[in-house]
């Protein structure tokens, strides 16, 4: 089975993003500007424009009473530096703003910002899934930037390197059995139909699902995708495929043995990618 597209697929999927279901009826598509006080107009200006890569449209644009910079990016989205020689930013850690960069330009900011003397932070390096960069920076005033990206293998299956797994023998597994196998980075399933060999990378971006014994199901901790025991995508994050498989055969001795070298794309589930033990092995109590 072919699995979707990626042109289907959910590209963004952090904090705020909305379920397919609920993005027609939205408010607004994107924000038009973004307004910030600053206490220098120069040295902010040259900020946006050397590390956003703002372009500067001119001063005293707007209806805005106070002398003010108005900055574009390359959406058309404005950026608005209001002058306040008083301004001073609130302290708390969490107040940010984050911009989406693709993989190559966050390379570059992170090779140009230091040459420019701008220093970098990095607050979210335990949220982070595989696959997913982001760094800090701050303007002239403390208003913090996050810029993030997704780099290639945010998608991309990673395989363990530990090769074909001997998971034991086949009859001692029970129809609806899920056990994890830590150092192959799957958990091997017993399905009525047969085994299922499936590989804990989220078809998301790459976070490692949990099995939620409470709940018959599969959990992503990053942001929160589902999956059933036969692996397909339930809820969470829209559109998106069913974990992938792990190849399985059985050796003489009935054992059961998960090929971590190669892995399957598919869809969602069909019974044929369940593979049954041969008949002299078939397990008597399932
Ligand atoms: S990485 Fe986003 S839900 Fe799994």
């Amino acid at each position: 089975m072919e699995a979707r597209g990626q042109a289907e697929r959910s590209v963004y999927g952090g904090h705020g993003q909305l379920m397919a279901e609920l993005a027609a009826d939205a408010l607004a598509e994107r924000f038009s500007h973004l307004t910030l006080e600053v206490t220098d107009l120069d040295a902010s200006e040259a900020w946006y424009r050397d590390v956003i890569g703002a372009d500067l449209v001119g001063r005293g644009l707007t209806a805005e009473p106070r002398e003010h910079s108005v900055l574009q990016m390359n959406t058309g989205q404005l950026i608005i530096l209001v002058h306040n020689p008083s301004f001073k930013r609130a302290t708390r850690a969490a107040v940010h703003h984050g911009f989406m960069v693709t993989y190559e330009q966050y390379l570059r900011a992170l090779e140009r910002l230091p040459r420019l003397g701008y220093s970098i932070g990095d607050t979210r390096q335990q949220f982070r899934a595989r696959g997913e960069y982001s760094i800090d920076v701050q303007d002239p005033d403390g208003h913090r930037f996050q810029i993030q990206c997704y780099g290639p293998e945010s998608s991309r299956a990673i395989l363990p390197e530990v090769g074909v797994v001997d998971c034991g023998p086949a009859d001692r597994y029970r129809v609806g059995d899920v056990k994890l196998f830590k150092e192959g980075n799957f958990f091997l399933v017993r399905l009525a139909e047969g085994f299922l060999a499936m590989t804990r990378w989220c078809c998301h971006m790459n976070g490692l699902v949990v099995y939620q014994r409470e709940h018959w199901r599969f959990w992503c901790p990053y942001h929160s995708a589902t999956y059933d025991l036969r692996g397909n995508a339930t809820g969470g994050v829209p559109n998106l495929n069913a974990l992938r498989l792990n190849p399985i055969s059985f050796s003489e001795a009935g054992h059961v043995l998960v090929d971590t070298d190669r892995v399957q794309e598919r869809a969602c589930f069909d019974s044929s990618q369940a593979v049954p033990p041969p008949a002299s092995l078939a397990d008597s109590r399932s």
